[in-house]
């Protein structure tokens, strides 16, 4: 077999072979020491995918193939108690930072493997990152000692643990190939599979500010996961969700972990409190720990108000390599005290009418954001972790002429009038009274 044939393969249209398939996947984790792929040939590849597309079957193999391009947990012990949660990605999207602690509260094991950021989204690695000596790459069995000792952990793909996303996550994001059905499907099912889950929960984003614009292509993007899953094995149900508006108040990464930090000391914004408690009572009825998901959604909530959630958090920290101390000053809220590195500028960007907030476009907020260095352009580009905005007002709110609606820290390099005429045009306002809706759309 020869690269070059596949891509041409590819790119004409026709089908990939599952030992294809195979051999692509496994050139691309070789291709560090010998060269068997160069980084062209996977551009090349990854762009004959992406107008191409994958069939089923392809999207099965490729699947199958990057999951078995490294190491499978075996959490046996555990059994029926091992979940985990995944989103396609948003504007905002803290969700996985406080569900995971507030899930192992509850007893479950939460082994999450998750991602950087990608395109316009943010990426909760990244954001854990920001944290001072919060490791994201673990050993396999580091991974195993934290879901045994602590119940959760977040961690990134490695060598050892599926290196095959490692590798395509980073070269979509620079290719122009993220939003790409047989790809998305691929790369979260594929670092789901090998967690050896008794139960797994999605959340496929339809909107301006995800991948997916329309709920046709969500729907055939959660088909596919659900599918791919199924035949992996793997127990997958799909929340799909609406995804115009920024999740939370905080865009950005230290101003995340923040939000979270205060999610988990039960000051929950309701966007963000509707899907947590939603997720985690949801996993937690597929695993009969509770009768319904309301039931789950309710203990989540409590998890959430009562500390213990806040408190797995805190051992996750000290567990991934942040200090006690800093560890402890996060928990007990003393920001200032952890993120020694702050934005040179704080803006404020204020209502250019009255009215009430319609919407807030999550997408510009994403871009712009990540221009001000909360995301990356290209692979490798450092992130700048004191930079982000904080929304002071949420879809609903009554705004009154000239009240500010958003705070920008940055850094001033591209903080200029036409970013702030950007922003200014970032929000909606109407003059009728606005109602906040459920972004749930369904349960598949
Ligand atoms: N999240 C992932 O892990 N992979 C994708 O491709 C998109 C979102």
């Amino acid at each position: 077999l020869r690269i070059p044939d596949l891509i041409i393969k590819k790119r004409n249209g026709h089908e990939l072979s599952k030992e294809e398939i195979d051999f692509f996947i496994k050139s691309i984790c070789e291709s560090n020491n010998n060269s068997v792929i160069q980084e062209s040939q996977l551009g090349a590849m990854l762009m004959a995918i992406f107008f191409r597309g994958l069939n089923f079957n392809e999207s099965y193999y490729i699947t199958h193939s990057m999951m078995k391009s490294g190491a499978c947990f075996d959490f046996q012990k555990h059994r029926n108690l091992v979940v985990d949660k995944h989103s396609t990605g948003g504007v905002g999207d803290k969700i996985s930072l406080p569900l995971a602690p507030a899930l192992a509260a509850c007893g479950l094991k939460v082994p999450m493997i998750s991602g950087r950021g990608l395109g316009f989204t943010g990426g909760t690695l990244d954001k854990l990152e920001s944290i001072p000596g919060f490791q994201v790459s673990c050993t396999k069995e580091k991974i195993e000692s934290l879901i045994d000792e602590v119940g959760c952990c977040i961690v990134g793909q490695t060598l050892e643990l599926n290196p095959a996303d490692r590798i395509l996550y980073a070269t979509r994001d620079i290719t122009g190939t993220v939003d790409c059905i047989p790809l998305i499907a691929g790369s979260i099912v594929s670092k789901k599979a090998i967690e050896d889950l008794d139960a797994l929960v999605l959340d496929v984003k339809v909107g301006r500010a995800a991948f997916m614009q329309n709920q046709e292509e969500a729907e055939k993007l959660a088909d596919y996961m659900i599918q791919i899953s199924r035949k992996l094995g793997l127990k997958a149900g799909v929340f799909l969700t609406r995804h115009d508006n920024p999740l939370g108040k905080a865009v950005g990464n230290q101003i995340e972990i923040i939000e979270t930090i205060e999610c988990l000391h039960g000051n929950v914004r309701h966007d963000l409190e509707e899907l947590i408690t939603k997720y985690g009572g949801y996993l937690l009825q597929r695993v009969d720990k509770c009768e319904t998901m309301v039931q789950g959604a309710k203990i989540i909530l409590e998890k959430l108000k009562n500390g213990e959630a806040l408190e797995k958090f805190r051992q996750m920290l000290i567990g991934q390599g942040v200090s006690e101390k800093i560890a402890n000053d996060l928990c007990n809220r003393n920001y200032d005290a952890v993120f020694k590195q702050k934005a040179k500028y704080l803006s404020t960007i204020r209502a250019q009418t009255n009215g009430y907030i319609k919407s807030i476009h999550a997408l510009e907020l994403g871009l712009l954001s990540s221009k001000l260095g909360a995301g990356r352009a290209k692979a490798g580009d450092e992130i700048f972790y004191e930079v982000g905005m904080n929304i002071l007002k949420q879809v609903g709110d009554k705004i009154d002429l000239n009240e500010p609606w958003i705070e920008v820290h940055h850094n001033s390099e591209h903080f200029d009038t036409h970013f702030a005429q950007k922003l200014m045009n970032s929000i909606e306002i109407v003059d009728y009274p606005v109602q906040f809706e459920s972004s749930i759309i369904k349960i598949i």
